[in-house]
């Protein structure tokens, strides 16, 4: 049984994961600020922007996935000004240094890193926060794999949540494909323990869309009904923002199906 330390396990796609992997069998250990109700995991509490509580959540510690991020856009679901200036790298850069760190004491025999597609053409500061921790990993000399995702589904929910009381949705006509964590957690999964390393092959979702067809979706899920302004924009400012498709891996659950079932989710709760 490998014992694996999920970081950012109580996050999204971290959630995903460590279900994931409890349902395969792992002895999984779950790296967080607080913990909470899950089965199967032990908790080891601690922060990784000071280090506190790191070190001993590695012990008998064979794989480790790093899915922790601080990302204020994703965390408030929405883009402001002050995001095209700074984001803060106490987690994404100081924290992977530590943990990697730790990690080579340890004798981890792999450590998986979850990143970002085409963060090396990033406009934002967090790309290039996210860029910095990944270069880390890539110049450490413990085995590594590197995973990146394109954007989740979640997230592009929440932007999307933000526009309703827009009169009518200006989006880019960019196309892309969006994932969710259900997918990106089985195939991290799959990753963790294939016996390969180094860079994988990105993973994106089933759908090339545009932004403007994600968002007409998205109304009808919703009931509501927005004129949809499609935006033109350059190929380089739609790279620079994320808006690319890829045909690496392919995720399974489409934006509808999620839609459904996230809406769903939502009239049972009320
Ligand atoms: N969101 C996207 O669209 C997207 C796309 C591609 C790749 N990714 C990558 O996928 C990974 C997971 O993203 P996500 O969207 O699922 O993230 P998320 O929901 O924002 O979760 C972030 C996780 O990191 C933890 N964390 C934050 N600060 C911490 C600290 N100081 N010490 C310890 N843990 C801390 C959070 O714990 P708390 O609960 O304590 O805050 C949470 O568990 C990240 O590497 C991200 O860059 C995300």
């Amino acid at each position: 049984m490998t014992h694996v330390l999920v970081t950012g396990g109580t996050g999204h796609l971290g959630r995903d994961l460590v279900a994931r992997l409890v349902r395969d069998g792992h002895r999984v250990r779950v790296f967080a600020r607080s913990p909470q109700n899950a089965i199967d995991v032990e908790w080891a509490i601690g922060d990784l922007a000071t280090g506190e509580g790191l070190q001993p959540a590695l012990k008998d510690v064979d794989t480790v996935i790093n899915a922790a991020t601080f990302s204020p856009i994703a965390r408030r679901g929405g883009i402001r000004p002050v995001d095209f200036f700074k984001s803060p790298a106490a987690v994404d850069v100081a924290g992977t240094a530590r943990l990697l760190a730790l990690c080579g004491e340890a004798n981890v025999r792999h450590f998986v890193h979850v990143s970002i597609v085409g963060l090396d053409e990033a406009s934002l500061p967090y790309g290039r926060v996210k860029l910095a921790g990944e270069q880390l990993v890539r110049e450490s000399s413990l085995p590594w794999s590197i995973v990146r995702a394109m954007p989740f589904y979640y997230l592009l929910e929440k932007m999307l949540a933000g526009l309703t009381w827009l009169p009518v949705w200006p989006v880019p006509t960019t196309v892309f494909n969006p994932v969710d964590t259900s997918d990106v957690a089985d195939y991290l999964a799959r990753c963790a323990f294939d016996g390969r390393r180094g860079m994988r092959a990105e993973i994106g979702g089933p759908e090339d869309l545009s932004l403007a067809e994600f968002s007409r979706q998205y109304q009808r899920a919703r009931g509501i009904n927005r004129p949809v302004l499609p935006l033109p924009l350059s190929a380089t400012a739609a790279r620079g923002m994320g808006f690319v498709v890829r045909n690496g891996v392919r995720g399974k659950l489409s934006w509808s199906a999620w839609l459904d079932q996230r809406f769903a989710a939502v009239e049972e709760a009320a």
